[in-house]
């Protein structure tokens, strides 16, 4: 594969291949031992048209291990404020000669467009409500680590997932590697082709949750919500956030998962969010350099192959 766009329709060998990867840089990581070499040479830029704290740093760092040039270009003070198109903006970091472009936009299929436009691998750090692939994948790694396997293990997907990218590339890759996915949330934040995806749909968490091995929470997206909040973030919380109660029908070695960033307080309660017992959201942010490491890995590898 040239670029990492969407995980829907990727092989699971494949996916077994970056996870693979991802758990020897996690291994090399916490040993304190860094790989500067395997992508010395290449430039790695990264184009957020949306807000990220771990995205977007995870991926500076993850190219800064492997020894690439890493750029973070600032939408808000480029050209794009005077108009340029984004496709404008392609050609010009294409005549810059970049090897890996990172891209994040609120327009799902952005980085699809600009992957057509572009000589770089491009890895879509999340479009829209459409797809976040290495969300996903670090994930898939945070609960294989956990749990010793994907395979027949029942995930409960909770709250928002009518504006989720990060619960599309979860159903996507979960479902590829056999696991029971489980959606959870009001109909008013449920999407309608839900259960053509192949997920069973709750819209009580009692229910929803019961004997899960994993819990993932997502975040509440009032930024995605034209006609506001239905139900309201106090009624969101009394029946759909995570709670020592509701967590209480989930296994009772369920994991506690959230992409971040959290509205605490609403989706998911400080006590569960910070109870080291339960949740592994930490881990995801640790994870989520090991994954984008591999990414930038397999995909310059490709990139090397297809040049010769
Ligand atoms: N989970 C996630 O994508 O977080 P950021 O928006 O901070 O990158």
């Amino acid at each position: 594969h040239r670029h990492l766009l969407a995980l829907q329709g990727l092989e699971p060998p494949y996916i077994a291949e970056l996870l693979d990867l991802a758990e020897s840089y996690a291994l090399l990581n916490r040993s304190g031992k860094t790989q500067r070499d395997v992508l010395r040479g290449q430039t790695l830029i990264n184009l957020f048209f949306e807000d990220s704290t771990r995205t977007r740093t995870s991926f500076e760092l993850a190219g800064k291990r492997l020894g690439a040039d890493v750029i973070n270009m600032s939408v808000s003070t480029s050209s794009v404020n005077k108009g340029e198109t984004l496709l404008d903006t392609a050609s010009t970091l294409n005549a810059m000669k970049t090897d890996l472009l990172v891209i994040r936009h609120a327009q799902s299929g952005a980085p699809a467009l600009l992957s057509q436009k572009v000589d770089a691998a491009v890895i879509n750090a999340g479009d829209g409500t459409h797809e976040h692939p290495t969300q996903a994948l670090l994930d898939a790694l945070t609960i294989r680590r956990r749990k010793g396997r994907l395979e027949n293990l029942t995930v409960a997907i909770c709250g928002d997932v009518l504006h989720s990218r990060v619960a599309r590339s979860n159903i996507h890759l979960l479902l590829a590697m056999n696991c029971r996915v489980r959606i959870v949330g009001p109909p008013t934040l449920i999407p309608a082709e839900a259960e053509a995806l192949g997920v069973e749909v709750f819209h009580d968490m009692r229910a929803g949750l019961k004997d899960a091995d994993v819990v993932m929470m997502l975040r509440l997206q009032k930024e995605r919500m034209q006609g506001g909040l239905v139900p309201s973030a106090r009624e969101f919380f009394r029946f759909y956030g995570l709670d020592a109660a509701k967590l209480r029908h989930a296994k009772p070695d369920a994991i506690v998962m959230h992409p971040g960033p959290m509205n605490r307080g609403v989706e998911i309660d400080s006590a569960i969010a910070d109870d080291p017992t339960r949740s592994v959201i930490g881990e995801q942010v640790e994870m989520g350099v090991a994954v984008r490491m591999a990414v930038l890995d397999i995909l310059s590898q490709n990139q090397r192959r297809n040049a010769r």
